[in-house]
């Protein structure tokens, strides 16, 4: 059977390759008899796996030994929430900026523990505009700049959310955080190219768009901030105790990390992230280019130095025609481009595993769609 065209923005498309080398192993994994999520977690075969994924994640992003990788579980949200909770002690405040609906929910979620704690969560800048009066939806078309940023010195960590799945809205450059631990949540664009992770205290990215299957969160953490972290919570939500067992301190989700490990093997195979991030800005090209071409048809509301390469959203004339367009994409394959329901219109989720050739076949069904319907 022909594979979708899948645009979805997460659970998303994955490599193919990497779910062949999962159907040719699935039944007897490197000879045992046995699928990788029939052996224990504590056994050779499975450690190779799970070490590999650690070793292919280091080489592809050339992480510093200063950094640790972890696999956690409970989705990025529950980072919102973790984070906090190891690195934000009782009087102490942090900082967050906010550009969409994720970085709104961390802010959330942030809040809630500092109330439970006596400390404080403050927004350092905000590029949301209210949608109405008095409103308390917002829309987001922006990152802000440096000279928006009111940092305070004494933050114990600033927080960002590097790509806004929802709204498009995505950091080329990050902020110069000085000397606060900088933390940033890039469930949707880890991975796109190479950034310095080694110039972050905290990378988190729920692994269901770039890296792998849902339930699993990978974070890039620097090892003495991890070791700074608060020392009397539960262990399970302690980052020391995954850090202290290579992620094993209890069962980890084998048979996920097993898929993130064909991912990223892939990834290496093709030619790493400098080829990964080459196809990524061909695609965001060949899409952004299709829609400024027909500016009477195809509105883009995010600022052009804000688009997103790997969240692209747009307008059409009107709802009606976003629903059409949904419905006669989906009968030639394509799948995935409905907008998130908060904000409507179409979202064309363009992860590593999205190829060009899938794009140049979205981008001539948009230029017939358009010439079809003005
Ligand atoms: C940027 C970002 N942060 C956080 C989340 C939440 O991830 P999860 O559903 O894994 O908790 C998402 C999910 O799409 C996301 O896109």
């Amino acid at each position: 059977m022909a594979r979708a065209l899948n645009f979805n923005a997460g659970p998303a498309a994955l490599p193919l390759p990497a779910l062949e080398r999962a159907r040719e192993e699935l039944t007897d994994f490197v000879g045992s008899g046995m699928s990788v999520m029939e052996h224990s977690h504590r056994g050779k075969e499975y450690e190779a796996v799970h070490n590999e994924a650690i070793a292919l994640l280091r080489e592809l992003l050339g992480l510093p030994d200063t950094h640790d990788v972890l696999f956690l579980q409970g989705g990025a949200s529950m980072q919102f929430a973790q984070i906090p909770m190891n690195f934000l002690p009782p009087g102490r405040s942090a900082d967050y900026v906010v550009t969409g609906a994720w970085s709104e929910k961390a802010v959330s979620e942030a809040k809630a523990w500092a109330a439970l704690s006596g400390s404080s969560v403050r927004v350092a800048c905000s590029t949301g505009v209210p949608l109405s009066e008095g409103g308390k939806d917002k829309a987001y078309t922006r990152v802000p700049s440096q000279g928006e940023l009111k940092l305070d010195g004494n933050a114990a960590y600033l927080h960002l959310t590097s790509n806004e799945t929802i709204h498009g809205v995505e950091f080329t450059d990050f902020p110069d955080a000085g000397a606060v631990p900088l933390i940033a949540d890039m469930s949707s664009d880890f991975l796109w190219r190479k950034v310095d992770a080694g110039k972050f205290a905290m990378i988190y990215a729920g692994a269901q768009k770039n890296i792998g299957p849902s339930g699993i969160v990978v974070v890039v953490a620097r090892k003495d901030f991890v070791a700074g972290g608060r020392k009397d919570l539960p262990k399970i939500f302690q980052y020391r105790t995954h850090a202290e067992n290579n992620s094993l301190y209890n069962t980890p989700p084998t048979f996920g990390i097993y898929l993130v490990r064909n991912v990223l093997s892939w990834a290496k195979s093709v030619g790493g992230l400098a080829q990964i991030e080459k196809w990524n800005r061909e695609k965001a090209g060949l899409l952004y280019g299709a829609m400024d071409a027909r500016p009477d048809f195809f509105r883009c509301p995010v600022d052009k130095a804000s688009r997103s390469v790997m969240n692209v959203v747009f307008r059409l004339p009107s709802e009606a025609l976003e629903e059409k367009f949904v419905g006669e994409a989906k009968k030639r394959r394509m799948i995935g481009l409905k907008g998130h329901r908060s904000v409507g219109g179409i979202r064309v989720s363009l992860y590593n595993a999205v190829t060009v050739d899938n794009v140049k076949e979205l981008v001539a069904f948009m230029n017939e769609f358009a010439t079809a319907n003005r």
